[in-house]
């Protein structure tokens, strides 16, 4: 996960995670010295995640338990990005 959030993350950039679930990424992000901004639903989660995020001690970290509701424009901006990240695993840039 550590080599993932160098991989598609610029110097000194911040790593969102809106399903942030036990906090897996945002504790990679973390240790690499990135921002992180995360979201998680559920507060069993969320509260395992914070834990597990704030113990790393980077101060550059924002996390919020709630609900993600994707509607309109960022409903079909999602869509788009997955989409984009399908076509890449299957080869297919067309
Ligand atoms: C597979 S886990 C994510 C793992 C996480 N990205 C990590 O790095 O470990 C998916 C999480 O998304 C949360 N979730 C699902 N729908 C959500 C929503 N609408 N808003 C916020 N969190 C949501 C679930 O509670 C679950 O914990």
């Amino acid at each position: 996960m550590e080599y993932l959030c160098r991989l598609i993350t610029p110097p000194g950039g911040t790593v969102f995670d809106p399903f942030m679930g036990s906090g897996s990424t945002g504790k990679a992000a973390t240790e690499e010295g990135f921002g992180f901004i995360g979201i998680e639903i559920d507060k069993g989660y969320f509260e395992i995640a914070k834990q597990r995020i704030e113990s790393v001690g980077n101060s550059d970290v924002v996390v919020g338990k709630a609900k993600v509701r994707l509607t309109g424009a960022s409903l079909g901006a999602f869509k788009k990005v997955i989409k984009k990240q399908l076509k890449l695993q299957l080869g297919d840039e067309s």
